[in-house]
């Protein structure tokens, strides 16, 4: 497995593989993998015959007084799992070779970047939507995997990535989750016990919800407030928002008909936890 840092050292290996007709897939991470950049990775080594997953703690995505500096990194671990799973190149840059001195262009996909998280971290989703066309243009990957846990992201690169005519096929995977339900994700490692212990309330409350709509129960309103009082009965969360959407024009939808998102993020102490649900 190739451990590249440079953007042109990079290309030429790309090079190389599509001189030889090989397929080439794209994870991009954040490291600190865990099993569900996993299961991203299985599934783009499976489908392509070359895999580059990137790793990259990317700044443009983060707000000013977000966690950045703590974000929690080990390439050495991250190294092994892809070396396990028989990944071909891990890509990570520094900072300065992604967005070197006089860097201000970036990448927005408007309207489906306000809602959602969208409210919470206004710069955020055109952060990742620059980095993740930067590796599209660096890779030029036949396919790329994200996590379904994402799903707004998923959506905007969809969407991106049809707008700016990319010819990489986007390909989302379902949620991982801890054997208690909670959505795997590396801010995990951020919560105390006693967070950790009460942080399946989310999954547990979107599931009630999703019952419910199996049960019969169309109107989103009811199905918010089942959400919405089966959290308050866990006192540590702090529901920054639940809201029913379609989705992929992310709009609020009132009574549901097709297949629609449940899509929440609320706080545990000092740490944001997002999940969804399709109903
Ligand atoms: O989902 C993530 O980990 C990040 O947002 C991504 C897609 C790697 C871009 O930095």
């Amino acid at each position: 497995m190739k451990v590249v840092k440079n953007i042109a050292v990079l290309r030429h290996h790309v090079a190389l593989w599509r001189e030889k007709k090989a397929s080439v897939g794209l994870t991009p991470t954040m490291g600190f993998l865990h099993e569900g950049h996993e299961s991203l990775m299985r599934r783009a080594v499976n489908e392509n015959d070359r895999v580059v997953v990137s790793i990259f703690v990317n700044p443009a995505q983060f707000g000013p007084s977000e966690d950045l500096d703590r974000y929690p990194r080990d390439l050495e671990h991250d190294l092994e799992r892809c070396e396990a799973l028989g990944v071909d190149l891990v890509f990570c840059p520094e900072v300065e070779e992604m967005y070197p001195a006089g860097f201000q262009s970036m990448v927005a996909v408007s309207a489906l970047s306000q809602g959602l998280c969208g409210k919470s971290r206004p710069t955020h989703f055109q952060g990742v939507c620059t980095v993740v066309s930067k590796f599209f243009n660096i890779v030029s990957p036949d396919r790329a995997y994200f996590g379904e846990k994402d799903a707004q992201q998923l959506a905007i690169i969809r969407r991106m990535a049809k707008d700016l005519d990319f010819t990489v096929e986007i390909v989302g995977c379902p949620i991982v989750r801890e054997a208690d339900g909670l959505a795997k994700s590396s801010r995990n490692k951020y919560l105390s016990p006693e967070e950790r212990k009460a942080a399946p309330a989310l999954n547990k409350a979107l599931h009630a919800a999703g019952e419910a709509a199996l049960s019969g129960i169309r109107d989103s309103r009811s199905l918010l407030r089942i959400v919405e009082e089966s959290l308050a009965a866990e006192p540590l969360f702090r529901i920054d928002y639940v809201e029913i959407v379609d989705p992929l024009s992310l709009q609020p939808v009132e009574k549901i008909e097709r297949g629609a998102l449940l899509a929440a993020a609320a706080w545990l102490g000092a740490t944001r936890l997002i999940d969804n649900r399709l109903l």
